[in-house]
């Protein structure tokens, strides 16, 4: 496509509402190769009018949770494989490639970590071996490619897992290289990017502190603010990024609301104290623990919270004068809240879709809602914040409340804050924890027999969840040490009375959440 030097290169990618869609656009911008994410109904003339940031030197095709058979299927403009640049079919985008050029396709599950034969090494495929391992989800199957595609894998389930219009050079990949359980994802995008799509990696990303903050000294203008401070990473980075564009005009607010770990909001306070930031502790246990009473349903639970958040904050900011509100959201939480059209709802993070619709508020404002938590930890460091806070685990807007199945009272939060911090203490600071993205403990709805003493007991089950991830899109449970799963187990089995099973978690995401609920 036409365009002038100065312009970097780029990948155009269109989002057909697949969980990973995002993730795509991030591992080509790990290349140092622009990106933009349209929908799915974009045309050729939206692609060609890219043309004023980038040049497109390629264009790919995200999964979808829907199927190319439906009769409301998503479709594309055919137009867009005439512009001339090489084109990546990943899931449904292989299938809706199959489908419109005459293709056979049927309904055929093939799902997790799958070997993937490889017919020919070249292109896309350059550099790798003959079984591959590749990370599948799908429900429909290619079974034919159309006429005039080669096919290039298969799997023993799918006989179409790869293939290509050479001419054209439009690929399609069954699997999904953009996740890390297909273990040469990257290089296939690589090869796709550079390879095939002849892109130079000649873009950098801006300095987002100094944006961030202009960002949100141009939106508060000289009005107040007050930030959702739960302590975490993220809304920490946040808060210092807020404090810097804002001053005295930002009030920080941390809100008990009797749900967080053991100690936890005394050490917020602390954490806080000499860093220049006004911040106001609200004790709002009572309100929540009642507003909870008796809810089971987690999504029910997610909105409550958010809501009830939501309230403490307009209280807060009448109080302060401020109309507006920042928070910490990031990128992942607001995709798998349902951020893009297509996309399918997996939880409500609190502070996105449980936002109630009527506010008190002028403007949110989410600095932080591009990134990704290891971006948003780069940024904390760039800041300045303590160690500790910007490599702490995360740790869910609702709290303990996502950690115990079933309905919630003081009762099951001390059970779960005991053993929580059991599990946190056998793990800290020991070398294989170097390596984990969260560990934590969970109370199930599930109540099992044991023997305390000589006595029969009646008691709660506590899960053990412990994974590794680089960015919470996917996750692996970690092959923890049996030495520490034991001393877990044994602590919580005798330091806690009405705990009498202890479980490990031993379910990757997908299919499994990190959390529970
Ligand atoms: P899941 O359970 O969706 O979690 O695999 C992905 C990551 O997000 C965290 N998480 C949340 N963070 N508000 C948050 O700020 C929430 O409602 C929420 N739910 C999950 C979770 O701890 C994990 O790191």
């Amino acid at each position: 496509m036409s365009s002038t030097d100065s312009l970097p290169d780029g990948i155009a990618i269109l989002d057909f509402g697949g969980q990973y869609c995002h993730l795509i656009a991030r591992r080509v911008r790990e290349m140092n190769v622009y990106s933009e994410i349209l929908p799915s109904d974009a045309t050729r003339s939206d692609i060609e009018a890219l043309d004023s940031m980038m040049m497109v030197k390629g264009i790919i095709f995200s999964g979808s949770p829907s199927s190319v058979k439906a009769q409301d299927s998503l479709k594309l403009d055919p137009e867009i494989l005439e512009i001339g640049v090489p084109v990546l079919g990943l899931c449904y985008g292989l299938q809706l490639l199959a489908n419109m050029h005459g293709g056979r396709l049927e309904k055929a599950r093939e799902y997790g970590v799958t070997k993937a034969y490889i017919d020919e090494s070249k292109g896309i495929l350059e550099g790798m071996e003959v079984c591959e391992q590749v990370w599948m989800s799908h429900g429909d199957t290619v079974f034919e490619a159309p006429d005039g595609w080669k096919v290039v894998a298969h799997t023993d389930r799918a006989p179409v897992a790869a293939m290509v219009q050479p001419e054209k050079q439009i690929w399609g990949l069954q699997w999904h290289p953009e996740v890390n359980h297909t273990e040469h994802g990257m290089e296939m995008l690589r090869n796709f990017v550079f390879n095939v799509s002849k892109a130079e990696p000649n873009w950098r990303p801006l300095d987002t502190v100094e944006e961030a903050i202009e960002k949100i000294k141009q939106i508060v203008g000289d009005g107040k603010a007050i930030i959702a401070l739960s302590g975490g990473v993220d809304s920490s980075v946040a808060a210092a990024l807020a404090a810097s564009a804002l001053g005295k005009r930002l009030m920080a607010v941390h809100v008990d609301q009797g749900l967080m770990r053991m100690n936890e909001s005394a050490q917020v306070a602390e954490a806080f104290k000499d860093r220049g930031l006004q911040l106001v502790v609200v004790e709002a246990r009572k309100r929540f623990i009642e507003k909870l009473e008796g809810v089971i349903e987690p999504e029910t639970k997610r909105k409550i919270i958010g809501e009830e958040f939501i309230r403490v904050f307009e209280e807060k900011a009448k109080e302060f004068g401020a109309e507006f509100l920042i928070q910490g959201t990031i990128y992942p939480d607001r995709i798998e809240s349902g951020l893009t059209k297509n996309s399918d709802t997996i939880k409500t993070h609190h502070n996105v879709g449980g936002l109630p619709s009527i506010m008190d508020f002028k403007q949110v404002i989410d600095p932080l809602e591009d990134l990704y938590k290891d971006e948003v930890r780069g940024l904390g460091e760039r800041l300045g914040l303590p160690r500790e806070l910007v490599w702490r685990q995360p740790f869910p807007g609702p709290g303990l409340a996502v950690r115990i199945v079933g309905t919630i009272d003081e009762d099951k939060l001390d059970v779960l804050r005991q053993a929580d911090t059991i599990v946190v203490e056998e793990i800290e600071g020991h070398p294989f924890s170097e390596k984990l993205w969260q560990y934590f403990a969970v109370l199930t709805d599930t109540k099992s027999t044991g023997v305390k003493g000589d006595e029969r007991a009646y008691g709660y089950t506590i899960a053990v969840r412990i994974v590794e991830s680089i960015d919470a899109m996917t996750a692996n449970f970690s092959k923890a040490p049996w030495e520490v799963l034991e001393r877990i187990s044994n602590r919580i089995g005798n330091e806690i009375p009405s705990v009498t099973r202890i479980v490990y978690d031993i379910t990757h995401k997908p299919p499994s959440t990190i959390e529970w609920e």
